[in-house]
């Protein structure tokens, strides 16, 4: 099968190009912080999909039905060179959708299965995502494909997300939180050989200190933001772009909903180096 964006390859850093990195809600920002180091000459854009957040409890259906629609919308607004799907739960299920309906290339996000297959050494890893990245035909594939000598041991939460993104906004939060969603997965059977937890939700970078410190000593967390970078990084190179067809400035924000009430989101993406200066633009959809 093909999998995307998993090779180590340092790529050439384009100094020019406008890429728009999409998420459901904030933790796409892991994806992007990766971009920006690699790449500080690029222009940096962040799409939240807050009219429909979070993803991870959505039905297939509804998802499929979305994500081609809200990625032309904010194309046709944000006119990126590079469209960045920083989300597993979307690019598990409909990357293929959106890459038919965009004309421009299209990176995908999907679990680091291969690197951590590759790294165990008690060949029991874990998976955390939402539950629906774990249900994805897709993530079978890639264990199939990466991991069939290894123990995978999956779990699925939405809960994760949503203190990802109370921490990440300094929001008083159940500290017990990180443990409790961690708890199933030691407690499945061969548990208590995981060494290495897939970090399957770009959310979930946000708290890898939280979960590192709620994990028995010494189990390793892996995530893909650095190969979707260099992905980005690679198809910018390889592509002979105009240059940003808008500003050259990044840093801009959109959000797909239009009832108010992002101080939130604009507080975290601030941090991130986004919508300080650009007001939010909605997308209708
Ligand atoms: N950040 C997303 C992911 O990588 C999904 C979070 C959500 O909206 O449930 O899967």
């Amino acid at each position: 099968m093909r999998e995307p964006d998993q090779t180590d390859t340092p790529p050439d850093v384009p100094e020019t190009g406008r890429v728009l990195v999409f998420d459901s809600g904030m933790g796409g920002l892991t994806v992007a912080r990766e971009i920006r180091e690699m790449a500080p000459g690029l222009a940096v854009d962040y799409a939240a999909d807050t009219g429909f957040f979070p993803y991870g409890d959505k039905s297939d259906e509804a998802l499929r039905a979305r994500l081609p629609e809200v990625a032309a919308a904010l194309t046709a607004q944000a006119r990126p060179d590079v469209f960045v799907i920083a989300c597993n739960t979307a690019s598990t299920l409909a990357l293929d959708e959106v890459r038919a309906r965009l004309d421009i290339p299209v990176i995908g996000t999907v679990p680091a299965i291969k690197p951590a297959a590759a790294q165990t050494r008690s060949s029991v890893i874990g998976l955390l995502a939402t539950p629906g990245t774990i249900r994805r035909a897709y993530t079978a594939r890639l264990i199939e494909e990466f991991a069939s000598d290894v123990t995978v041991i999956l779990h699925g939460s939405v809960e994760l997300v949503r203190l990802a993104e109370a921490v990440a906004a300094g929001e008083p939060h159940d500290p017990q939180g990180f443990a409790d969603t961690l708890r199933p997965i030691f407690e499945a059977k061969s548990g208590e050989k995981i060494d290495t937890i897939v970090l399957a939700c770009t959310h979930f970078p946000l708290v890898a200190e939280q979960l590192a410190a709620a994990a028995p000593a010494g189990v390793r967390f892996i995530d893909s933001g650095a190969a979707i970078a260099r992905q980005t990084l690679r198809v910018l190179s390889g592509q002979s772009h105009a240059g940003p067809a808008t500003s050259r400035e990044g840093g801009r924000l959109y959000v797909t909903d239009t009832g108010g009430g992002h101080e939130r989101l604009l507080k975290v993406c601030e941090r991130f180096g986004f919508g300080a200066l650009q007001p939010a633009v909605l997308v209708q959809t």
